[in-house]
Parts: structure tokens; C-alpha cells; sequence
């Protein structure tokens, strides 16, 4: 019961819609009506401006991290802290508090990372981060960012074990399940690309279109 009750509390905390409320409580803009649409980080940054992008962020981040931590906070070992932070990665693509349109599983991925396994998170950002220079599109980015950070779960604890010690299979599924939801969740940016209509970012942060 109490499992399931902090799985719920997982998703809750996923559902906190970020961009939607800091940009209605600090500008007055719905970010879903302008830039794509999309409630998360990068469009946070588009709409709205550097400082509000970085809280966005970092709230996005903490979001995973805390349902990933929650086991460990009330003492829960009945399953692997992964899937509290699966709750959190739904919660944050389909919140309640925001009629279930969120947004697209990056950050809150990464967040769960983070909980999971810190250094494994520094080594999965950096990766994150050379591809955002290679291609400057932070969609295709997540994207491959996500298919890379999944192969190392299988790599890694062979080549590197002291950033990833230990083989974890379940790690290695979820990595592969939400990498699939990412590809899924960025259909429409997946044809802006196609299109070459896709925005890109100067490394100022500012769009370039
Ligand atoms: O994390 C979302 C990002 O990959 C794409 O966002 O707003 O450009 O569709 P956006």
C-alpha cells in the first residue's frame, strides 16, 4: 500500500507542469501558446527568457530526482527506485494539473538519472551536452542523446565500470522504454527536422531562425 501510495506521489510530482506555472505566476504568457507549444525546458527558454529556462530546468531535474528518492527517503525497498521515477517521467508528460499535456520525458529522464546514479547523470549530461554543439537542435539532441545514454547502460559497466559499477539490466530496459517515448513525443520536431524548419540555438541560448 504504502509502495503504491509513493508511486502515486511519484506521478504527482511529475504532473507539477513547471513552465506552464512559473509562466503564468511570473509572466503572465501560457507558453503552450507560443514558440511549440511544448510546456518543457527548451520551449521554457524560447518564450520566456535564459533565467526562467535555467528554474525550469532545474525544476524539471528535480522533479525525477525526488521521485527517485522517495523510496530511499520512507524506506521502501519492495521494487528497484527506478520506477518511482517512470511515475515521475508519465507524470511529467501527461500532469494532471495541466490536463495531461506535458511535456516531451527529457528532463525529468535525465532527473531520475540523477537520483539513480550521480555520476552516471555528470557522464550522461556531458554527452548530452557535445551533442547540443554538434547539432545545435536540442530536440535531436534528446534524441540521440537518449540512444547513447542507452547503449552505455550496457557498455559502460564493462568499459568504465567507476561511472557505471554494476550491470542493471532493469536500468538498461527503462533506458530503452523511455528512449522509444522520447522518439515518440518528438514526432512533430521529427518532421520539422525532416523539413529543415526545425529551430536551433546559438550557444547564447538564443534561437536563431
Ligand atoms: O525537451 C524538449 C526538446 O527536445 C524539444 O522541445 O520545444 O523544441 O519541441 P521543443
Amino acid at each position: 500500500m504504502k509502495t503504491i501510495l509513493l508511486l502515486f506521489i511519484a506521478y504527482l510530482l511529475g504532473s507539477i507542469p513547471s513552465g506552464v506555472w512559473i509562466g503564468q505566476l511570473f509572466f503572465k504568457k501560457d507558453i503552450r501558446q507560443f514558440g511549440s507549444g511544448n510546456t518543457g525546458t527548451t520551449n521554457t527558454f524560447r518564450v520566456l527568457g535564459k533565467s526562467a529556462g535555467v528554474i525550469v530546468l532545474l525544476m524539471d531535474i528535480l522533479k525525477g530526482t525526488l521521485a527517485t528518492c522517495l523510496p530511499a527517503i520512507f524506506s521502501v525497498t519492495t521494487i528497484n527506485p527506478l520506477w518511482f521515477g517512470v511515475c515521475a517521467i508519465l507524470g511529467h508528460t501527461f500532469p494532471i494539473f495541466a490536463k495531461f499535456k506535458g511535456g516531451k520525458a527529457v528532463a525529468t529522464s535525465a532527473g531520475m538519472l540523477l537520483g539513480y546514479n550521480p555520476i552516471f547523470f555528470i557522464y550522461s549530461a556531458l554527452i548530452f551536452v557535445i551533442c547540443l554543439f554538434i547539432t545545435s537542435m536540442v530536440s535531436l539532441t534528446s534524441m540521440i542523446a537518449a540512444c547513447l545514454i542507452t547503449l552505455s547502460t550496457i557498455l559502460l559497466p564493462y568499459v568504465a565500470p567507476m561511472i557505471l559499477p554494476k550491470q542493471n539490466w532493469l536500468l538498461t530496459c527503462i533506458a530503452i522504454g523511455v528512449t522509444c517515448f522520447i522518439f515518440i513525443r518528438h514526432r512533430e520536431n521529427i518532421k520539422r527536422i525532416k523539413d529543415g524548419t526545425e529551430s536551433r540555438i546559438s550557444f547564447g541560448l538564443n534561437k536563431k531562425e
